[in-house]
């Protein structure tokens, strides 16, 4: 496995940053994590988008998107498979213990992971910890994800595969790691970007591609809808079949049925949608 790190190849073995990493020592860094099939990664530029955009949300320097692109292609040569997972990682680099920030240049990272097509129906939990809205880091896709990790273990102990939150004020908000959809009469709904969930890749497209709408939603909504769906890069568009011990028998239903193939055939046509 051959991993880029700053500047170039080498192999995952001898791959280092320093311990004194902003990244490491606070979590001070900016991700993403792409879908890439047979060495191609789908939707390259909106995630460059969206890494300058939460570098920027960090005050870190804007990451170079002509490095991202050689990086990101070294590396899927490199690595050859037949899905994966791209990740660029840039965080604060070489800094003080502490909060500050140093001067030292970002350190860019990128991996890829061999990954399976998931499943087309998942089980999910809700969790009592709460997105903040108002946090200095809403909206942005930062490597402070802790919080994710404690509450995607919680799911996994429940037999689940994501654990959703609820904002402060008691909306849905979103997943440790994709957005969320429900069915409510009829309707096809998701939070707003404003609820404090992240504006996923995959919920732009799905918005975009079933005409879906944005609502703010109270979270005992999960109780009641009729079909709930994630949204990521690595699920695309995934239906719920039980939330907590509620079971939502037939999932997909044909509101996120209808959802998956129209994701699947319009993804599948376009590599930069
Ligand atoms: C917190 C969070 N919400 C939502 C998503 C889904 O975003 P995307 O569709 O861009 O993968 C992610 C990304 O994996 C995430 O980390």
């Amino acid at each position: 496995m051959q991993i880029w790190v700053n500047g170039g190849l080498v192999d995952a073995d001898s791959a280092r940053v320093s311990v004194l990493d902003h990244g490491i020592t606070v979590g001070d860094g900016v991700f993403e994590t792409m879908k890439a099939t047979d060495g191609q990664a789908f939707a390259l530029t909106r995630h460059l988008d969206r890494l300058t955009a939460s570098a920027r949300g960090l005050g870190l320097p804007d990451p170079d998107h002509d490095e991202v692109r050689r990086a990101c292609a070294a590396v899927l040569a490199a690595n050859p498979m037949p899905l994966g997972r791209l990740r660029v990682t840039y965080t604060g680099g070489l800094s003080p213990l502490g909060s500050d920030r140093g001067d030292a240049p970002a350190t860019l990272v990128v991996a890829l992971g061999e990954s399976t097509r998931r499943p087309d129906s998942t089980a999910v939990i809700t969790v009592p910890w709460t997105r903040n809205e108002r946090s200095a880091l809403a909206g942005l896709k930062t490597t402070s994800y802790a919080e994710n990790v404690v509450a995607l273990a919680r799911a996994r102990e429940n037999g689940a595969s994501e654990a959703l939150f609820a904002n402060t004020v008691g909306q849905l908000c979103e997943g440790t790691g994709s957005n969320v959809f429900v069915v409510l009469d009829g309707q096809l709904l998701t939070p707003p970007v404003a609820s404090g969930c992240l504006a996923g890749i995959t919920r732009a497209l799905a918005v975009e591609w079933t005409g879906a709408q944005e609502a703010d939603l109270p979270f005992d909504v999960l109780e009641r809808a009729d079909e709930i769906f994630l949204t990521s890069t690595l699920r695309d568009v995934q239906a719920v079949h039980r939330v907590d011990g509620r079971d939502l028998p037939g999932a997909p239903g044909p509101v996120t049925a209808k959802a998956m193939r129209v994701f699947e055939e319009r993804a599948q046509d376009n590599l930069e949608p």
